[in-house]
C-alpha cells in the first residue's frame, strides 16, 4: 500500500514535477499574459523550484487555441538547431496542418523558415515558451529566436535563474531594447504556500491541510525557505514521518524538528522489500546499499562513480517521484528513502530499508 493511502489520500499530494496546478504567482503570469498580447520578449528569473517550468505550463493553458500556438522548449535538452527545429515543425505542424512538407521545414535558411511559420499561422500569433533559456549554447538557436521574433507574428516568454540580459550568448540576439521585460520570481507569501498544500491535499481526497496544523505549515515554510519544491517535500517528508509513527493526531512543528535531527522513523511492515530490492537495477541496489549512512548526492556519486545525472535520476525513481508506475511494476509502494530537511540535502533510508541491511 503506498503511504498516502494511510491519510486516506488517493494520490500524492506533494508530488513535484511541474505542474500548472495550483500555481501561485497569478500576478506574475498576468504580467506575462500582457507582454504575450503586445508580441514581446520577456524574460522571468527565480531559483530552482520557484514555479519557472511550472509558470510556462500555467501560460501554456491559459492561452486559448484559436489565437495562439505555443510552443515549450527545455533549453536544458536543445543542443542546437536541429533539436530546435523538430520541437518546432511538431507543434507548427500539428497546430497548421500545411506544413506537411517536413524536410523543407528544416533545410532552408532561417527567413524562409519563418515564411513557413507565417503561412502555418495565419492569423494566430506564435508563443515561444523556452524553459532554462540560460542554458542555450548554440548561437545559431539564439540568432534563428530573433529572426523569428522580427518576421513573425509572435512572442517570447523565457525562464532562467538569472535575467536574460546578463546570458552572454543572448548579447548578439537580444540586444538591449530586444527584451520587453524582466521579470523576478517574487517569493511567496507563506499564506500562499498554505493554499497551495491544502488545495493539493484537498484534490487527492484529503480535508484542507489534515494532518498540517496552521502553525506547522508556516513552520515548514520558514525551514522551506518560502520556496515551493522545497515546501513540497518537506510536507513529503513530514506526511510520511506521520505515516511511519502511525500518528493520530496532527503533525506539530516540533514533530518537524525531530524529523530534522533524525530520529530514526517506526517501522511498518506490508511490502516485501527482500523481493523488491531483488527486482531494482544494479545501480538502484548500489545506492541502497551505500545509503546505509545517510549521504548526499556528491558523495554518493564519488563512492558509486554513477554519472551525477544517471544518480539523481535514480534516487528520483526510489523515492517515487519519477517513473512511478515503474517503480510500482518493481513492487515498490513506499520512497525508499527520504531527503533530509536542511541543506546540503542527504538522503536517508527509510527505517525498514535500512533493517533490511541490518539483518546481514
Ligand atoms: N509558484 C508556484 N505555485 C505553485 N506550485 C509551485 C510553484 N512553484 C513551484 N511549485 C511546485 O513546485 C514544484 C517545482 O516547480 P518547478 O516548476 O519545477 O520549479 P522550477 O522550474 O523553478 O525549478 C512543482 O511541483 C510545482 O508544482
Ligand atoms: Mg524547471
Amino acid at each position: 500500500m503506498p503511504w498516502y493511502h494511510s491519510l486516506g489520500w488517493r494520490g500524492n499530494p506533494f508530488d513535484y514535477r511541474p505542474s500548472a496546478d495550483f500555481f501561485v504567482f497569478k500576478q506574475l503570469a498576468h504580467e506575462v499574459q500582457k507582454h504575450i498580447e503586445s508580441s514581446a520578449v520577456v524574460s522571468t528569473y527565480g531559483i530552482a523550484g520557484m514555479g519557472k517550468t511550472s509558470l510556462l505550463y500555467y501560460i501554456d493553458s491559459k492561452l486559448p487555441r484559436n489565437k495562439y500556438v505555443p510552443v515549450f522548449f527545455d533549453f536544458r535538452e536543445v543542443a542546437g538547431k536541429d533539436e530546435f527545429l523538430t520541437v518546432l515543425k511538431r507543434r507548427v505542424i500539428a497546430a497548421g496542418g500545411l506544413l506537411a512538407r517536413v524536410r523543407e521545414f528544416m533545410d532552408g535558411d532561417d527567413r524562409s523558415i519563418t515564411e513557413r511559420i507565417n503561412s502555418a499561422l495565419g492569423r494566430r500569433q506564435l508563443v515561444l515558451l523556452i524553459d532554462e533559456a540560460g542554458l542555450l549554447r548554440d548561437e545559431g538557436v539564439a540568432s534563428l529566436l530573433a529572426t523569428i521574433k522580427d518576421r513573425t507574428n509572435s512572442a517570447i516568454v523565457t525562464t532562467s535563474i538569472e535575467p536574460l540580459s546578463t546570458y552572454v550568448i543572448y548579447k548578439g540576439s537580444f540586444r538591449e531594447g530586444r527584451v520587453a521585460r524582466e521579470l523576478p520570481f517574487p517569493l511567496p507569501l507563506k499564506e500562499d504556500l498554505a493554499g497551495m498544500v491544502r488545495g493539493r491535499i484537498e484534490r487527492v481526497g484529503g480535508a484542507k491541510t489534515y494532518p498540517f496544523a496552521d502553525e506547522t505549515l508556516e513552520y515548514i515554510s520558514k525551514i522551506s525557505g518560502n520556496i515551493p519544491r522545497e515546501m513540497l517535500i518537506n510536507c513529503q517528508n513530514a506526511a510520511m514521518y506521520y505515516v511511519d509513527e502511525k500518528l493520530d493526531r496532527e503533525i506539530t512543528s516540533a514533530d518537524v524538528e525531530v524529523l530534522l535531527t533524525g530520529k530514526p522513523v517506526a517501522e511498518h511492515g506490508e511490502e516485501n522489500i527482500e523481493r523488491i530490492y531483488n527486482n531494482l537495477s544494479d545501480n538502484q541496489q548500489a545506492i541502497i546499499r551505500a545509503l546505509v549512512k545517510p549521504k548526499s548526492a556528491q558523495e554518493l556519486e564519488k563512492e558509486l562513480s554513477i554519472s551525477y545525472g544517471s544518480l539523481t535520476k535514480e534516487v528520483g525513481r526510489l523515492m517515487l517521484q519519477t517513473d512511478v508506475n515503474m517503480m510500482f511494476r518493481k513492487g515498490l509502494r513506499n520512497p525508499v528513502c527520504t531527503k533530509t530537511l536542511n541543506r546540503p540535502y542527504k538522503y536517508v533510508l527509510t527505517k525498514k530499508w535500512r533493517l533490511l541491511f541490518a539483518k546481514e
